[in-house]
């Protein structure tokens, strides 16, 4: 594919944060649950290993924040794509200075930073789809229209479309990129029917690859130099169905990582990093 899919997935940079001790009795959640802190701890660890040392991403490591017991899921701050990272404006009240740190990193980085000061507009990464063509943004319990509207300014280059989110927290709680042109939708009703919403405001077409469980549809795609197509996906014990769909992608270098802690607060694996092209290093 050419054009603007051009280095869809290439990344040499990943921004990663700490679990705090507040993150077992504090994150928020849809539905309550125990969450085992040591086990999230160290699941978390094995993500960002696998960026470190599998993938040789340059990572760098936020500290974790005992005010921000849900500062792990640094995809929600900021939204990267080329050299522009849109600082956002976290629709939870409780998340809002996680955006501090982000905004501090990206900067470090010489990206061009744009803030979404309007304190009418709120947006989470979480509700933000970028195809390598067009963004797609959920419209959720934490991302309104204005929010999509700043988004649509800061990357003026792509078309910007909206999307209901009926269930489920954000828009990638039932669907992501798994290489380019690559939908990964989950099977439930309001699944099926955002991505039948997409399709229809889109310009492009999408092949779809269709997993059991909603939140087996969150992965992490990548296009590395001398790996190819790269994939984090949800684990055969977390979701043994969906894995199987996975384990069909031939043309992927296929890395299964665990989210069983992080799940229980609403947690997928897209949220836990913010992936960055920098040609040269920070
Ligand atoms: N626990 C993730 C969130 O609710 O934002």
């Amino acid at each position: 594919m050419a054009g603007l899919m051009a280095g869809f997935g290439n990344f040499t940079h990943a921004v990663v944060r700490g679990i705090p001790a507040s993150f077992a009795a504090e994150a928020l959640r849809m539905n309550q649950g125990d969450v085992d802190l040591l086990k999230a701890q160290r699941e978390h660890e094995v993500y960002v290993d696998v960026l470190k040392h599998k993938l040789g991403l340059q990572v760098i490591e936020l500290p974790a924040d005992e005010s921000l017991p849900d500062c792990v899921f640094v995809e929600d701050a900021a939204v990267v794509c080329g050299d522009t990272a849109l600082i956002t404006r976290p629709g939870a009240e409780s998340r809002r200075k996680e955006t501090e740190a982000m905004k501090k990193v990206l900067s470090d980085l010489n990206l061009n930073i744009v803030e979404m000061t309007d304190e009418s507009a709120t947006l989470d990464g979480g509700d933000v789809l970028f195809t390598g063509q067009e963004f797609f943004v959920g419209l959720s319990k934490r991302t309104n229209q204005r929010g999509a509207e700043i988004l649509a300014d800061a990357f003026k280059d792509y078309a910007v479309s909206t999307v209901p989110v009926t269930d489920g927290l954000h828009l990638k709680s039932f669907c992501s990129m798994a290489g380019p042109g690559l939908i990964v939708i989950g099977s439930s009703e309001p699944a099926q029917k955002a991505l039948k919403i997409m399709q229809q405001m889109s310009d492009h077409r999408y092949d779809k690859l269709t997993v059991t469980d909603d939140g087996a549809a969150n992965c992490v795609y990548m296009n590395l130099p001398g790996k190819g197509h790269v994939l984090l996906h949800p684990t055969p014990e977390q979701y043994p169905e969906s894995a199987k769909v996975y384990e069909k992608l031939k043309d992927h270098m296929l890395i299964p990582v665990s989210n069983l802690e992080k799940v229980k607060v609403d947690g997928a694996l897209t949220c836990c990093s913010v992936l960055i092209n920098r040609k040269t290093s920070a």
